[in-house]
């Protein structure tokens, strides 16, 4: 029986044990996937205990995303340039981390069918999140234009991919083929980072909240005609690719979706 987790804090309200659980019966695999809530002064120990343990493989959610990287014995070069780890694989006691959340954010593009080489793509945020983003973003071909209610952060953002910076202030004046929300300010409240006559300027919106599944960015955009692509894909499709990584199998991705979405839904 092999063991996989999550390593959060707090991690209870993690759906990935859902819909890791779920595939894994699913497949018939024999193994489970815990969630252990780890604060940050306890991660050195934890990941000794992964490799005493012989823990198959952990994902990595806030916030050690980036803290993790100095405890393993090999990043993914994508990973390196993210500046974060959300997937650790324990290969016969090396531990491997590498980074499936850009992996997510791309597949949730291609399969709503957005094309986005040589097309203008607009985030908005600048945090850990907005990294792994912006770098799918670059690697579909995308031209991106990065806006922040912290400047200096998005300019950094723009430095460190390729792209250009704006303050948050100038979001009225926006325009591309897609605008992704990548801020915490939809989380839980109905708030939304722009003003919804924005959505004029584009065809698609995305965003990587999914507490509400229905953000307020979502409402507006779609209220305005555009195509919308909620967050629960984003989860579901860099949890599909871990379970890959993890297992050697293709996941039940659909599947996967339908719990979260059970879960969530509570
Ligand atoms: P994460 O790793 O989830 O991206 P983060 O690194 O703390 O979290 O980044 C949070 C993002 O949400 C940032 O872009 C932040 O903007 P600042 O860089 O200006 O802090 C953005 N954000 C949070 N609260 C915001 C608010 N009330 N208005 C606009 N942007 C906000």
């Amino acid at each position: 029986m092999k063991v996989f987790g999550v390593i959060g804090y707090p991690v209870s309200h993690s759906l990935s044990p859902v819909m890791h659980n779920a595939a894994l019966r699913h497949l018939g695999i024999p193994a489970v996937y815990g969630a252990f809530e780890v604060g940050p002064e306890d991660l050195p120990a934890a990941i000794s205990g992964v490799r005493a343990l012989g823990i198959g493989g952990l994902s990595v959610t806030v916030p050690h995303k980036e803290a993790v990287m100095a405890w393993l014995d090999e990043i993914d070069p994508v990973a390196e340039r993210i500046g974060a780890v959300n997937t650790v694989v324990n290969r016969e006691g090396c531990l491997f981390g590498t980074n499936t959340d850009w992996l997510g954010v791309k597949r949730s593009l291609l399969e709503a069918g957005v094309e986005l080489s040589g097309k203008k793509a607009v985030v908005v945020g600048a945090g850990g999140a907005a990294r792994a983003v912006v770098y799918a973003l670059c690697e579909l071909g995308a031209e991106v234009e990065i806006y922040n209610r912290t400047f200096p952060k998005a300019e950094k953002l723009a430095r460190d991919f390729g792209g250009r910076a704006y303050a948050l202030s100038e979001i009225i004046k926006a325009s591309g083929e897609i605008i992704i929300q990548t801020t915490s300010v939809g989380l839980k409240s109905w708030k939304s980072p722009v003003p919804k006559e924005v959505f004029e300027n584009f065809q698609v919106a995305m965003d990587i909240v999914y507490v509400p599944l229905k953000t307020r960015f979502l409402s507006e955009a779609e209220a305005a005609g555009c195509q919308t692509i909620d967050g629960l894909k984003m989860l579901v499709y860099q949890g599909a690719e871990q379970f890959k990584l993890f297992t050697g199998y293709e996941p039940p991705v659909e599947l996967m979706y339908q719990e979260a979405l059970r879960s969530l839904h509570g």
